[in-house]
């Protein structure tokens, strides 16, 4: 018996030692310490990062781990610097959730930041969280994507075809001319590059031109082109794109803000010289 018990306090000090060697070989490689990071982070941790609540208790019972990742001191609390502790303040927040099942009354609901709200892909609308543009849906079943004009395609809610998304909570009928009425920037611009939607019509943003339907870069003499349209929009229609810069075509200058034959006044000149030389010619006969 005793013999049993001697073998046995043997065998537990060996485990121990055993633990013990394998501890410090862990903590040399840093696997413990990652360990330990983990399970009594906020004593130790020297940002306030956090997953979970649980991260946050080394600062009292007045704290939660906020959607940002941080430990931070509930509503309804300070923070007491010296002690590093969330003090409560006396104040009570009826509204205030700590765990999502104080959100029940929301259908998908979630306690974010200690108040009840939705998960970011989903938006909340009559004491329902549903599914926001981006978001999964279940092909399967109708309605789950309950956003006006939206629908599942291949497992994820999108707007229907000819609808484009505004911030992911509105789907909004596609505008394809300029000067369609509109609500939303990305109404003109899904469909006509460069556009925006000014006092509910569809319009060119600032520093481009409007030309059948299509927004031009504004231009200036000298600046770059890819084809004629662009400085004529913008210069005239006297205007070149001449190695692929806006100018004025060969042999012409501008003046008055257009290019004109530089030819021009020679050319009469020469004709009235001309006509001089033939009456010139005339009188001598
Ligand atoms: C958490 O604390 C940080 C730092 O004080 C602050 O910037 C942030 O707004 C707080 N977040 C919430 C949800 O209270
Ligand atoms: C206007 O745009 C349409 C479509 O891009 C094009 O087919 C047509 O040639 C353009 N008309 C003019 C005058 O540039």
């Amino acid at each position: 018996m005793i013999l049993i018990v001697k073998y046995g306090l043997v065998n537990a000090k060996m485990v121990f030692v055993t633990a013990v060697i394998i501890i410090l070989l862990m903590t040399a490689t840093g696997i413990v310490l990652k360990i330990s990071d983990v399970s009594f982070p906020a004593i130790s941790q020297k940002n306030w990062n956090c997953l979970s609540k649980e991260w946050c208790y080394a600062l009292g019972k007045y704290s939660f781990c906020s959607s940002a990742g941080t430990c931070n001191c509930s509503k309804i609390a300070d923070l007491d610097v010296e002690n590093v502790f969330c003090k409560w303040n006396g104040q009570n927040d009826p509204d205030m959730c700590i765990f999502d099942y104080h959100c029940k009354y929301i259908h998908n609901g979630y306690c974010i930041d200690e108040v009840c709200g939705c998960q970011d892909d989903h938006l909340l609308q009559d004491d329902k969280c549903i599914p926001k543009i981006g978001a999964p849906c279940d092909n399967e079943l109708t309605l789950n994507c309950p956003l006006q004009n939206s629908e599942c395609l291949n497992g994820i809610c999108l707007c229907t075809e000819g609808y484009v998304s505004y911030q992911n909570e509105m789907c909004y009928l596609k505008k394809d001319q300029l000067g369609d009425e509109c609500v939303v920037d990305v109404q003109c611009s899904a469909g006509i590059t460069n556009s925006k939607c000014v006092k509910g019509k569809c319009n060119c943003d600032d520093n481009y031109l409007p030309y059948n339907n299509t927004c031009y870069e504004k231009k200036e003499y000298n600046s770059y082109c890819d084809n004629l349209l662009q400085c004529r929009i913008s210069l005239g229609e006297t205007f070149a794109c001449r190695n692929r810069m806006c100018q004025c075509p060969t042999s012409y200058t501008m003046k008055e803000d257009k290019c004109s034959s530089s030819n021009a006044r020679s050319g009469s000149f020469f004709v009235i010289a001309f006509a001089l030389v033939l009456k010139c010619v005339q009188f001598s006969i």
